[in-house]
């Protein structure tokens, strides 16, 4: 991979003082990155470490979304162990930095300029109290609807741009045995479809008013209430194994024709990738029903811990290698997201990759580009779990919405004091 790499360790013979050739330390990283596509991708940063002598000590944490890699998180630097560097949401990195747990990488980030090469967005979330404490990889796309172009043509259908349009479509492949949706159910993969129903449903200023701002008459009103419906209508178009099962194989079933459609963000492409499968080809790529115009938005970050000698000369060789361009662009065109920086030329990605690079220029000057809920863009870590309970506590059994809806309020309240 050509990713300059003289000069890149030239830098980082720099900045840890040690004469070329000998070795810098390790960088421990804790991540969640375990399925196919999200391995090859990070072996596109192990790869580039490698080059500049820094190694790799890695501490994989399985379970999409994240949730129990901040499990394992909590304990370790509770514990007065932190890893060089975690993977993390932009509100948690948020979190940690409050806690006081980060280093200040502001000296490098000042130097390599990177608030003129990041949206404001994402800034946002990689400085705390004016100083930076993580470093964006990309920028994925959770509102996303993957079909199975095969399955559609053969049936003579047209990808569903509405809720209603969604509903006739499953319905007439369920009519002919078709699993309409695969999904897993574990809460976060919940919460990505729940994201996807508010948005496309009630639009981007409710979307805001409703999951951004918690506002509580917005989480009361009938808009919510039809949101119930049409997961309780969703709740019938996926197969009985649901439960539990992890989001890759759920996107397995799309890509082997078990279903013909999953509602999961563009990490799904690093799966259609590896299956030698082209994505909006085979595979179609379009906004989640309603949600045309609107981009819901997350960022993995790395956030860096606060090291000391060896171990922070390694971290500032990671943030430096994960900023560069060179980086960037390996790494989302197998990631299946797009690159944070703007300055880099994305032309040779696939077609998914083009249109969320349209759709997001154009969902910004809109106003209608949103941070996820389900992917830690949105709430605070503790409202973010009150949702989660509510909507998988639904999705699970026979409540009502007009109950869900209730408790969806007072579960938001109680954890916003
Ligand atoms: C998201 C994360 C992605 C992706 C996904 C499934 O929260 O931002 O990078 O891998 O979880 O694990």
């Amino acid at each position: 991979m050509a990713l300059g790499k003289s000069a890149r360790l030239l830098a980082t013979v720099a900045v840890c003082g040690l004469a070329t050739g000998a070795s810098a330390a390790d960088v421990e990283v804790l991540h969640w990155w375990t399925a196919g596509g999200e391995a090859a991708a990070l072996n596109v940063l192990k790869e580039d470490l490698a080059g500049q002598s820094v190694g790799w000590e890695d501490m994989p944490v399985a379970g999409g979304g994240g949730a129990a890699a901040t499990t394992t998180l909590k304990a370790r630097v509770a514990a007065g162990n932190p890893p060089t560097a975690a993977q993390l949401l932009g509100m948690s990195v948020r979190e940690w930095a409050q806690e006081g747990s980060l280093g200040d990488i502001t000296a490098l980030a000042d130097e390599g300029n990177w608030a003129d090469v990041l949206p404001p967005a994402v800034v946002d979330f990689a400085t705390y109290d004016g100083k930076w404490v993580a470093a964006p990889v990309n920028i994925h796309r959770p509102n996303w609807l993957w079909i199975n172009a095969a399955i559609f043509e053969e049936n003579g259908l047209t990808p569903p741009t509405t809720w209603e349009e969604f509903n006739t479509v499953a319905a007439a492949l369920q009519e002919k045995g078709i699993t309409p949706l695969a999904h897993g159910g574990q809460p976060w993969q919940d919460a990505t479809v729940f994201d996807d129903v508010v948005l496309g449903l009630g639009g981007a200023d409710f979307y805001r008013k409703a999951i951004i701002e918690a506002d509580l008459d917005a989480l009361g009103s009938d808009t919510m209430l039809q949101v119930f419906d049409q997961m309780r209508t969703l709740r019938g178009y996926v197969d009985d194994n649901f439960s539990g099962r992890d989001w890759n194989l759920a996107t397995a079933m799309v890509l082997n024709g078990e279903a013909a459609m999953q509602l999961m963000g563009d990490w799904a492409k690093g799966e259609i990738i590896r299956a030698d499968m082209v994505p909006g080809e085979d595979i179609l790529c379009i906004p989640a029903p309603g949600t045309a115009g609107s981009y819901l938005f997350n960022t993995d970050f790395f956030a860096f811990f606060d090291v000391t000698g060896d171990m922070k000369a390694a971290q500032d060789a990671m943030a430096n290698s994960v900023i560069s361009p060179e980086f960037q662009h390996a790494f989302n065109k197998v990631k299946g997201s797009i690159p944070p920086r703007t300055d880099v030329d994305i032309s040779d990605y696939d077609a998914c990759a083009l249109k969320a690079k349209e759709d997001i220029a154009e969902a910004s000057a809109n106003d209608a580009l949103l941070g996820s809920l389900a992917h830690g863009h949105a709430q605070t870590s503790s409202v973010q779990r009150a949702i989660f309970d509510v909507v998988t506590e639904h999705f699970n059994s026979d409540m009502s919405s007009e109950d869900a809806v209730e408790e969806l309020v007072l579960a938001v309240e109680s954890a916003s004091i």
